[in-house]
């Protein structure tokens, strides 16, 4: 993975400096270049939430209906996402939400738009924007929904299946709670199957709460 450009905003802003920063950052990020993905994606999706947010939720890419919105998690995996943080205690709107890759990438099926993973070169491009947002908003928690998310954070492949559930660190010493892509519960069939997944999507989303009432933190943990 390319090293991060870092913007390097001193770690005692302000609020207000904060969103300075913020709004000159998506407002550059509207026109983003830095790989083929704005070519056929309606906009650029950028993050959205507090300044003072101590949470920052970090998902795959815009989806269909938040590249029309240009909105992060506003469709059908947003509403699940903002169900499961309901009954974990969290209040989505305390949390700033972004993605990893900020240009929905997909296939025409027909009218259809189907959703296509990006490439480790598009994580990595999109990588310096993720980098950006993190330095300015300075949370105290990082959450990786899914894979795509953990690589980024990270800068390297990790095993998902092997750390979800725990706190490790990112690369540039962040805490990081990693857990899955609300999208994986859509695509469960079966009811039980998706009922249990759930019910341990929820209670990944509590590590949240414990983390930041300085209870219960789990050591950072070093893979
Ligand atoms: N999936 C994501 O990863 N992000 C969104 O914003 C919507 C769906």
């Amino acid at each position: 993975m390319a090293s991060r450009t870092s913007t390097s905003p001193p770690a005692f802003l302000e609020p207000h400096a904060k969103a300075t920063s913020l709004t000159v950052l998506r407002r550059h990020a509207k026109s983003c270049e830095r790989c083929d993905l704005y070519k056929n994606a309606t906009q650029t999706v950028f993050g959205e939430g507090p300044f003072e947010a101590k949470v920052i939720l970090v998902g795959e890419q815009p989806g269909d209906q938040e590249d029309v919105a240009g909105r992060p998690f506003v469709g059908p995996a947003g509403r699940l996402l903002d169900e499961s943080m309901t009954a974990a205690g969290i209040d989505r709107s305390q949390c700033y939400v972004t993605n990893a890759v900020k240009h929905f990438k997909f296939e025409r099926r027909g009218k259809r738009r189907l959703h296509m993973r990006p490439a480790a070169g598009e994580i990595q491009r999109c990588a310096w924007w993720l980098g950006a947002e993190l330095d300015i908003l300075r949370a105290n928690l990082i959450v990786a929904l899914g894979a795509t998310a953990l690589y980024s954070l990270m800068g390297r492949a990790v095993s998902l299946t092997n750390e979800r559930g725990r706190v490790l660190q990112t690369a540039n010493g962040m805490p990081l709670l990693v857990t899955i892509h609300p999208s994986y519960l859509l695509r469960i069939r079966d009811p039980d199957d998706r009922d249990r997944e759930r019910r341990r999507f929820v209670a990944d989303l509590r590590i949240i709460s414990s983390h930041l009432n300085l209870q219960n933190i789990p050591a950072p943990h070093t893979v």
